[in-house]
């Protein structure tokens, strides 16, 4: 059996987490992911007959029985996972009722998964649909997207289009637009079921006044739909209070999309 502290999928959680803390997107426990991972690959580091406990979930994850993810504590702070990833990271596995987390490795000191796996496993059951490569979600607060949410109307249209036109580039990264909720009590099945309903339609959805979501086929992935969310709202927050005298007009954000042959949403630009 190969040593798990040594698992590249430890190790992309560990740099991860860390990069993130480093950002400014997650304070003290704020913030948490979960990464699909393939069975035959955990099957190298754990054996997979060995259950250490087993977690109700509370909700329903049917679609993804005998999954296996690789997820952050809750309570647990981004910044210490690099140096402890066994206290504050797990591996689960759906069990057959649907129902029951089976802990495979992790959460040492009686810990368990993220309170906001419903919305996690709900997101990836959305996002598998309309992806089958999709792998992981992802959650933080980043600062100037979460700033951007106290001076900005939370709707779909508008906020994309705000974003988009703050960079040439960003209507290339995520041409499908932001997904909007508005404000809502964190941590419940009624997030989860909110935010995976936007998850059919946006990789990319933010929860008014908390913070982002998103998913991706890989950590990178997702990291990056944020990470250039967030620059572009960087960006919003350094200018809005300014006369504005340039802008990247709606013909020519179309222009890129369509230089780059993307599917984008058309309906978000007043043409
Ligand atoms: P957890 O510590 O349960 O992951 O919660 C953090 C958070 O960001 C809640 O939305
Ligand atoms: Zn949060």
């Amino acid at each position: 059996m190969k040593d798990i502290f040594n698992a590249p999928f430890v190790e992309e959680m560990k740099k991860t987490t860390a990069n993130m803390y480093r950002l400014g997107w997650d304070e003290r426990n704020g913030g948490n992911i979960s990464y699909m991972l393939n069975p035959t690959e955990v099957g190298e580091y754990l054996d997979l007959n060995n259950v250490i406990r087993t977690i109700p979930t509370g909700f329903d994850a049917t679609p993804l029985i005998g999954k296996i993810f690789i997820v952050t504590g809750t309570g647990k702070y981004f910044k210490n996972v690099i140096d402890d990833p066994e206290t504050n990271l797990g591996i689960i596995r759906i069990a057959e009722d649907g129902t029951t987390a089976e802990l495979l490795w992790g959460y040492k000191d009686g810990g368990k998964f993220t309170s906001e796996l419903p919305a996690h496993l709900m997101s990836h059951i959305s996002r598998l649909e309309a992806n089958p490569e999709n792998r992981v979600i992802m959650h933080s607060h980043p600062t100037n997207t979460l700033a951007m949410n106290f001076v900005h109307e939370l709707d779909e249209k508008k906020l994309t289009h705000s974003l988009w036109q703050t960079c040439t580039e960003c209507i290339v990264v995520f041409p499908d637009g932001i997904g909007v909720l508005p404000w809502m009590v964190c941590g419940t099945n009624e997030i989860g079921v909110a935010t995976a309903e936007k998850m059919k339609d946006y990789r990319l959805v933010v929860w008014g006044m908390h913070g982002i979501y998103g998913a991706g086929k890989d950590l990178d992935e997702a990291f990056g739909l944020i990470e250039t969310v967030e620059k572009a709202a960087q960006l919003y927050m350094l200018t809005a209070h300014l006369p504005r005298v340039n802008t990247i007009r709606d013909e020519e954000l179309a222009e890129v999309a369509e230089a780059f042959g993307l599917e984008y949403r058309k309906d978000f630009l007043d043409l």
